[in-house]
């Protein structure tokens, strides 16, 4: 049987699904909050992982070996990381690297040492239904659940969906300048955060599949930090709800 694992990195990315857990049960432990109960008749198991690599891995790890899920879906937000990436978009991770690991010259650039992997490659399935997910939630949904006032200054005219590779690290993007360098070693780059390439190491090690779908919230420039802390505040939780509605339910 399916039991699903949903990490999101802060409570404003899930909010929305703890909320409509059914049968809820919380289980502590190693500092975590794990959520186990049912979301449109999926057995799921809701946590937070906070933030940054170690983070995600430690809770993706927890999530497998204690609570036995079958699959993983990291959702949450993500800096722009190409200019065609606006803030209300959607990026869809179909390659996930750490951008941050380089242990030249004893191994290639961004390669995990001893496992021959620099580019993650999540479960094609569930990254398809999470596609169709995400695709129904901006067709049916968004229009209702995201309030005028919140488009109009978000300037989220008709998000779009991308699909791509998205780069982690232990780093909050918010110069132009540093961008542009990660922008160098990885041309393909659509969105930067700092958990999905854990969360995809760990996976790929136990043999779980798993996806990454991220909402932008900032274009990981000098409005970063603001922009980031808004639309967190007002939006995130909207799309997560959103997404994973439609994923469970279809
Ligand atoms: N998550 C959301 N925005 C981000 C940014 N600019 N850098 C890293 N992670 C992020």
């Amino acid at each position: 049987p399916i039991r699903l694992g949903i990490i999101s990195a802060m409570h404003q990315e899930q909010a929305g699904l703890i909320d409509n857990l059914l049968d809820a049960h919380t289980i502590r432990r190693g500092m975590r909050d794990y959520v186990t109960g049912s979301l449109w008749d999926i057995d799921c198991v809701c946590v937070l992982s906070r933030l940054g690599k170690v983070a995600a891995a430690a809770t993706a790890a927890t999530l497998i070996e204690r609570f036995g899920v079958t699959h993983i879906v990291f959702t949450g937000v993500a800096g722009a990381g190409d200019r065609d990436v606006r803030v209300g978009d959607i990026v869809i991770a179909r390659q996930l690297v750490q951008h941050d690991l380089d242990a030249s010259p004893l191994f290639p650039r961004h390669e995990v040492p001893l496992t021959g992997q620099s580019l993650f490659v999540p479960d094609q399935r569930l990254t398809d239904q999470l596609l169709q997910a995400a695709g129904d939630f901006l067709d049916q949904d968004f229009p209702a659940v995201i309030d005028i006032a919140d488009r109009d200054a978000f300037r989220l005219h008709r998000p779009r969906i991308h699909q791509g590779l998205i780069a982690s690290g232990d780093e909050f993007i918010s110069k132009r300048t540093r961008l542009e360098e990660l922008k160098t070693a990885l041309p393909e780059l659509q969105a930067v955060e700092m958990e999905g390439a854990a969360v995809a190491q760990v996976c790929f090690e136990f043999g779980v599949p798993y996806a990454v779908i991220r909402t932008i919230s900032d274009a990981a420039n000098e409005d970063a930090p603001v922009d980031f802390l808004k639309f967190i505040e007002r939006v995130a939780s909207r799309y997560a709800f959103g997404i994973v509605r439609r994923l469970c339910a279809n």
